[in-house]
């Protein structure tokens, strides 16, 4: 039996990665490290509710204390970690948890790990940390180009500066200790069991309330989105595959202006709903005044993973969106 810590397993990824690596690894116990913010929501859970391979902790990671306890009776052989503040917006109008949750957080959780795991010379080169963060520390692109794992770090919101601490601190436990870390920076994700704050959800829930669709500035801004579940195979690739010490960029080669996945959106909503008293779902989008600092632009270049450990994105776009839309049209219509 391997011990596996997921941290921020109640969250979108988390919650999706758990389903996942529960049904793949009949050899894992899995203890969930999660605060239970309001991102979050722990019913994504319940088939796992009975199983004596899943454990939760509803433990905040900035206590340094709850983190020390569960590390040393628990005595993982890897760790998951996932858990942070994670929407932009709030970190625009306040940072503070941003820099507690994603630096503090990971500090925290990191160090008892290197202190339980530097104990045993076996424990030190076969327990591994992996930490999740996101391509938004790499700043924006122009028109062209794509983010490598060579790009220089220059994050521009205090989320994307909160995951660049996180990734730098990680960075240094390889160089300084040899600690085996391995950082995954990832595009946006779609799928189900995202918080109603984010993109999609926003679009669903604001249409089929047949409200204003807000859209940011011009809708211009361009992400490339990866299905939820190629990325929980990302991380499970990284972690059993990866280089001690490296990073691997993780996306989906699928780069959408936001106007156009708004309208794609808004084309199948008219398909599986019928319009509403407005007509076409489209004639919802209102444009609003524009994020502070907004990047136009984040791609990235995954050939890294693809080449060195043989992950590439499998899922179907159009397929998996609609599937992801039908996913919160039934949300919304039990709400
Ligand atoms: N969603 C994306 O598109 C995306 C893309 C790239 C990287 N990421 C990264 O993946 C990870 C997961 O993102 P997500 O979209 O699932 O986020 P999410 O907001 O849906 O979930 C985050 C989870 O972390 C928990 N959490 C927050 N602060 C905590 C703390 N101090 N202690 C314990 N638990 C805490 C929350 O309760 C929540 O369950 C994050 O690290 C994020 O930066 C996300």
């Amino acid at each position: 039996m391997k011990k596996i810590i997921v941290t921020g397993g109640a969250g979108f990824i988390g919650s999706n990665l758990i389903l996942k690596l529960f049904k793949d690894h009949p050899d894992w116990t899995i203890m969930n490290i999660d605060k239970l913010t309001y991102a979050s929501d722990h019913n994504y859970l319940k088939p796992l509710k009975d199983s004596e391979r899943y454990y939760f902790k509803k433990v905040d990671l900035v206590d340094r204390d709850e983190i020390k306890d569960i590390v040393k009776s628990f005595k993982p052989d890897g760790v998951f970690h996932l858990a942070a503040e994670s929407h932009v917006d709030n970190s625009i109008t306040g940072p503070e948890p941003f820099i507690q949750s994603n630096v503090v957080g990971t500090f925290n959780l990191l160090e008892e790990c290197r202190q339980l795991w530097s104990e045993d010379p076996q424990s030190w080169k076969e327990n591994r940390f992996l930490h999740v963060s996101t391509d938004e520390v790499y700043g924006e692109l122009e028109d062209d180009g794509l983010f490598t794992e060579q790009t220089p770090y220059a994050p521009n919101s205090p989320y994307s500066a909160s995951k660049a601490g996180s990734d730098m601190i990680v960075r240094a436990y390889y160089h300084t200790y040899r600690m085996n870390v391995v950082t995954t920076n990832c595009s946006n994700n779609y799928g189900p069991h995202q918080h109603d704050e984010k993109l999609i959800p926003t679009v669903i829930r604001n249409a089929m309330a047949h409200n204003p669709i807000p859209i940011y500035g011009k809708g211009e801004n361009v992400r490339d989105w990866l299905f939820v579940q190629d990325h929980c195979e990302a991380l499970e690739t990284a972690f059993l595959k990866g280089k001690a010490g490296e990073t691997y960029n993780v996306g989906g080669n699928n780069e959408w202006m936001n106007l156009d996945l708004v309208h794609k959106i808004c084309d199948i909503l008219n398909n599986e709903l019928g319009q509403g008293p407005e007509g076409d779902y489209k004639n919802l989008i209102s444009f609003v005044t524009d994020r502070l600092g907004h990047d136009f632009r984040y791609a990235i270049d995954a050939s890294k993973i693809k080449n060195e450990l043989g992950w590439e994105p499998s899922q179907d776009f159009d397929g998996m969106l609609r599937e992801t839309i039908l996913w919160y049209i039934n949300k919304y219509s039990n709400k």
